[in-house]
């Protein structure tokens, strides 16, 4: 038996929520087959678009799977292909859908021992590797859909968040690659109070503006007073790239997750698209490659 999978890429922190919000886009990620065998143990048997470790303990969805597999009795094994489309370092989620798709997959061969939110746990384990830390504000949209909080760590606390129909994605991807663990070594150990009061009182008013569709309370929340400032001078172009999408129309824009991607939200797929034309003439006009997603949250 095998299940055929779509792990969806996923923009972390939107802003003012560092490591606790992410979502879940609807059309890019990549695609995974998990395969239940008689030989026990976890085996990546194939990796197709990218350049990454077949080693079960040097793959993020192989160490996802085992930390998984280690707390149940299984006389089987699996094997794992994975199909990338999303590029490695790109800001949209890459070591999160691997990890995500491949216990997601095992729990459904299994028969669902765990539920969704069970899962989280165990793809956070792909995440230490991939960059060292686990964070869960990839993995939990990867496996939840929607927004997600991760409203604490020490308890895992995972809260999938409504948000209202007509909310659109545009993401831009400038083709460099920029490692999560590199993005979060810039970033400082300690915030003012000042700062800290602006930023969870952006927490509160985006997950207040998405319950209540109140387009205007989410633009006027996305903002990041502490990580942005420390990370956007690695990505090239960026102030550029926010500026135009805010005046075509976008809600907000920041970093997406670690980078270099940048995100933009909007209320309907024209102001979406007309976003994504507009950054991709920024990028065009700076002779730089991009790639460029427009996604409905869901
Ligand atoms: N919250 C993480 C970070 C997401 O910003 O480092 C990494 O994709």
């Amino acid at each position: 038996t095998e299940i055929k999978l779509f792990c969806p890429a996923t923009i972390a922190n939107l802003s003012c929520g560092f490591d606790v919000l992410g979502l879940c886009l609807d059309n890019a990620g990549d695609e995974m087959i998990v395969r239940k065998v008689e030989q026990k143990g976890v085996r990546i048997t194939k990796i197709i678009g990218a350049d990454l470790p077949l080693e079960t303990d040097k793959n993020v969805a192989g160490v996802a799977a085992l930390a998984m597999l280690a707390t149940l009795e299984v006389d089987c094994g699996f094997e794992i292909e994975i199909y990338k489309h999303i590029k490695a370092g790109s800001g949209i989620g890459s070591s999160a859908a691997s990890a995500a798709g491949a216990v997601f997959g095992i729990n459904e061969l299994l028969g669902k021992p765990y539920s969704r939110k069970d899962l989280v746990q165990f793809a956070m384990q792909g995440e230490k590797l991939a960059s060292g830390n686990a964070h869960a504000d990839n993995v939990a949209p990867a496996l939840l859909g929607g927004f997600t909080l991760v409203r604490s760590y020490h308890p895992l606390d995972i809260i999938r968040i409504d948000s209202p129909e007509e909310l659109f994605a545009t993401v831009v991807h400038p083709q460099i690659e920029l490692k999560t663990s590199d993005a979060r070594s810039v970033l400082k150990q300690t915030v003012s109070l000042k700062s800290a009061i602006m930023q969870w009182g952006n927490v509160g008013g985006l997950i207040a503006g998405l319950y209540t569709k109140d387009y205007d309370l989410i633009g006027r929340s996305l903002h990041d007073e502490i990580v942005e400032p420390l990370r956007s001078v690695l990505i090239p172009g960026f102030d550029l790239i926010k500026q135009t999408a805010l005046e075509n129309g976008a809600l907000g824009s920041g970093i997406s997750g670690s980078g270099p991607s940048i995100f933009a939200l909007s209320r309907g797929k024209n102001t979406a698209d007309q976003i994504a034309k507009a950054m991709s003439d920024v990028y065009e006009k700076m002779n730089l490659p991009y790639e460029i997603h427009v996604s409905k949250i869901n």
